[in-house]
């Protein structure tokens, strides 16, 4: 079928270490994947399985200046917690490594350093938004301004997130800095493309003729990539966290390698900190590579990746790139910033010990050709009619009986019927059909091809009702039993890729080690006389109620959302005293407020501070008329470095309660109080 390989590396893709990962990575990537490195194990293939967190990018930067930590405290958070919950679910890494690790950086420098050195880069002088007051570029993230298509005044440079249209920094009316508020001017800087033309005859060749049998998602994705005309990109970034440009290179000063060139080298990375090996994984033909990643993700590891792979020259291209389409919850779009997740670190509070059961709901409706919706409803029908009822009732009837009728000791098979050779002929069929959609990569087909072996024993037990025969014929009874536990010893293993917690607890119900793949189909695998353990139950049932709770924290969340109310945010990190006694805090009295003209937002306040009068620039003017604003008492923050705002020197901060509804509130003392007094 395949090229003769002798070993395979198999990538997941890097989730972003800024925030926790939920039910739509997992369905997508990583119990697909799991899935099939499980197998390959099984069946004693050489097999590493590389994982790490992304830890570069722009939107890591902007959640640390909203935090106000470093982004390498945000990353530091998001690995450990996403570390956790691949390894909870079982997601059997080789190797779960960071991009920020050194010997990510020195590969990633290297491997840059190389492409330029064989003059596989053009160099190209752009326009960019800057920030003069920052003094730094802007990445399109950090510029807001009007959207040309809803009119929404706080688009994003790359995207409005009110009509979600994709736009260029360009597009924005009135630009502004995210930073430091001020209009953005453009400026010359220094950027290094990777010509993705130069390598269209190959990847046309590659792709479009010898990967024909890839996914038809993922080859319909690249080739109208490559109708559509490839473009050079650049692979580095004005800003100040990544992998920094190699300092060889002339220019590269305050320049970043592209997160998106940077990440990928860390498949290499992960592989180089597991192995010393890792060489024959990356440079020898006889490697088979898959990536397994989501469809947002497909130019990067079908083009880009590979062009970047073949242009250093020595390492080889993927095999196959099975990405999968989005997994959605309860018929909407899982979005974090909206909160419109499952998240699993949230599940296992919830559901101890379910570990298996999300991995089984998500491996049934893995989005494998199309998006597919998650829904509680489906989770609990899905766990009761399936797991509990198929695989739960057969495993149990078949121990309970054991130990009812014979005290545990595996009965003799000695009066096999034709019906009974019938069924043990099912298993190595059912294993062929398992293994076939697995080759394939058709995860959920496996799945459901599994538990066809659980639906035989059960239709086995109903058809011979060993339970009654047992009083008139109980020989009959001792080939049913140990044709049930011969079944029962094969779905140990069968289903382990899938559910290897519960393969794991019917190894130790029928007090064995779960066999190889190779061993699976044999009708023989448990020997008479052999001593089976006592069982509880594999599976239970999930009620009403505990759907009910999922739902209604879903529809909590939905409302919050319409009324665009935003959840309390968390608790920032601990500081020391001294980090609170820096700040210099006093009641200050308004003696004069103007609308600071051109602006939605601002008003120029003169506040009597007990030690002079002074300007400040606050942005309240939406909330408050300058009327009403004279005379009141504030709290303000006197020592902040002054800076300017639309030209106006502002010399303090007024510190401003945030409501749910994003409307601000003056903190005031509850008696009139002295101008100049500390708050502390
Ligand atoms: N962090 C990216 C995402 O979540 C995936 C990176 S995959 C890698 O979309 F190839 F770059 F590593
Ligand atoms: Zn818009």
């Amino acid at each position: 079928m395949m090229k003769n390989y002798k070993r395979h590396l198999i990538t997941a893709a890097l989730p972003y270490a800024n925030g926790p990962v939920h039910i739509g990575h997992l369905a997508g990537v990583y119990v697909p994947a799991d899935i099939y490195v499980r197998y390959l194990r099984l069946k004693g293939e050489d097999v590493i399985f590389v994982c790490g967190s992304d830890e570069h990018g722009v939107p890591i930067t902007i959640k640390a200046k909203e935090e106000g930590v470093s982004p390498q405290k945000i990353v530091d958070r998001y690995h450990e917690i996403i570390k956790k919950a691949f390894a909870d679910f079982g997601i059997a890494f080789d190797i779960y490594s960071r991009t920020t690790s050194s010997i990510h950086y020195k590969l990633a420098s290297d491997f840059f350093k190389k492409l330029f050195d064989k003059g596989e880069f053009i160099e190209k002088t752009t326009k960019q938004y800057f920030d003069i007051e920052a003094n730094q570029f802007l990445a399109d993230r950090y510029i807001t301004g009007e959207c040309p298509q809803c009119g929404n005044d706080s688009a994003f440079g790359d995207q409005c997130e009110q009509c979600g249209s994709s736009l260029s920094p360009t597009d924005l009316k009135n630009p502004k800095s995210a930073i430091s508020g001020t209009k953005p001017m453009m400026k010359d800087t220094l950027h290094w493309f990777l010509p993705l033309n130069k390598h269209e005859k190959f990847l046309r060749t590659w792709l479009l003729e010898k990967n024909k049998h890839w996914k038809t998602n993922v080859y319909g994705q690249c080739k109208s990539w490559l109708d559509a005309g490839l473009q050079p990109r650049a692979v580095s970034r004005d800003l100040d966290w990544g992998v920094p440009v190699p300092k060889e290179i002339k220019g590269s000063e305050g320049k970043v390698l592209y997160v998106w060139f940077d990440a990928p080298i860390g498949y290499i990375s992960a592989t180089k900190e597991l192995t010393d090996e890792w060489e024959k994984y990356w440079k020898q033909e006889d490697t088979r590579m898959v990536h397994f990643i989501g469809k947002d993700n497909i130019v990067f590891h079908c083009i880009i990746f590979p062009i970047m792979l073949k242009a250093e020259g020595s390492y080889i291209l993927p095999e196959n790139v099975p990405a999968n389409e989005f997994l959605n919850l309860e018929g909407d779009k899982i979005s974090t910033s909206r909160n419109w997740a499952v998240w699993l670190h949230e599940y296992l509070d919830e559901f101890p010990g379910k570990e298996d059961v999300l991995r089984y709901v998500l491996c049934a409706n893995a989005p494998e050709t199309k998006d597919n919706d998650f829904t509680w409803k489906d989770f609990q029908s899905r766990n009761n009619n399936e797991l509990v009822a198929i695989l739960g009732n057969f495993i149990n009837r078949t121990v309970v009986l054991t130990h009812k009728f014979y005290n545990g000791r595996v009965p003799s098979k000695d009066t096999v019927t034709d019906y009974d050779k019938k069924t043990l002929a099912e298993i190595p069929r059912i294993k062929t059909s398992v293994e076939n959609s697995l080759d394939s990569f058709r995860i959920r087909e496996s799945l459901k091809n599994a538990m066809d072996l659980a639906r035989l024993g059960n239709k086995y037990l109903a058809d011979t009702e060993p339970w009654n025969l047992y009083k008139t014929d109980p020989d009959r009874v001792k080939t049913i039993l140990n044709i049930s536990l011969q079944i029962s010893t094969n779905l140990a293993t069968l289903i382990s890729p899938f559910l290897p917690k519960t393969s794991q607890k019917i190894a130790q119900f029928l007090n064995i080690n779960p066999v190889t793949w190779d061993l699976v189909g044999s009708d023989n695998l448990l020997k008479s006389g052999h001593i089976i353990n006592k069982t509880d139950l594999l599976f239970e049932k999930i009620e009403d109620d505990a759907i009910e709770k999922q739902l209604n924290k879903l529809e909590k969340i939905k409302k919050q959302n319409t009324l665009n109310i935003k959840p309390v945010n968390p608790q920032k990190e601990l500081i020391h005293y001294e980090d609170f006694s820096k700040l210099d805090i006093r009641i200050g009295t308004v003696v004069e407020a103007v609308k600071v003209p051109e602006t939605q937002k601002l008003m120029q306040l003169t506040i009597d501070t007990g030690i002079d009068k002074r300007i400040v620039v606050a942005g309240i003017a939406e909330f408050f008329n300058p009327e009403e604003v004279v005379g009141r008492q504030v709290a303000i923050l006197i020592n902040l470095e002054p800076r300017k705002l639309r030209g106006i020197e502002s010399q303090g901060m007024i510190l401003m309660a945030e409501d749910e509804d994003g409307s601000l509130k003056f903190i005031i003392p509850d008696k009139v109080t002295k101008p100049g007094s500390v708050i502390s």
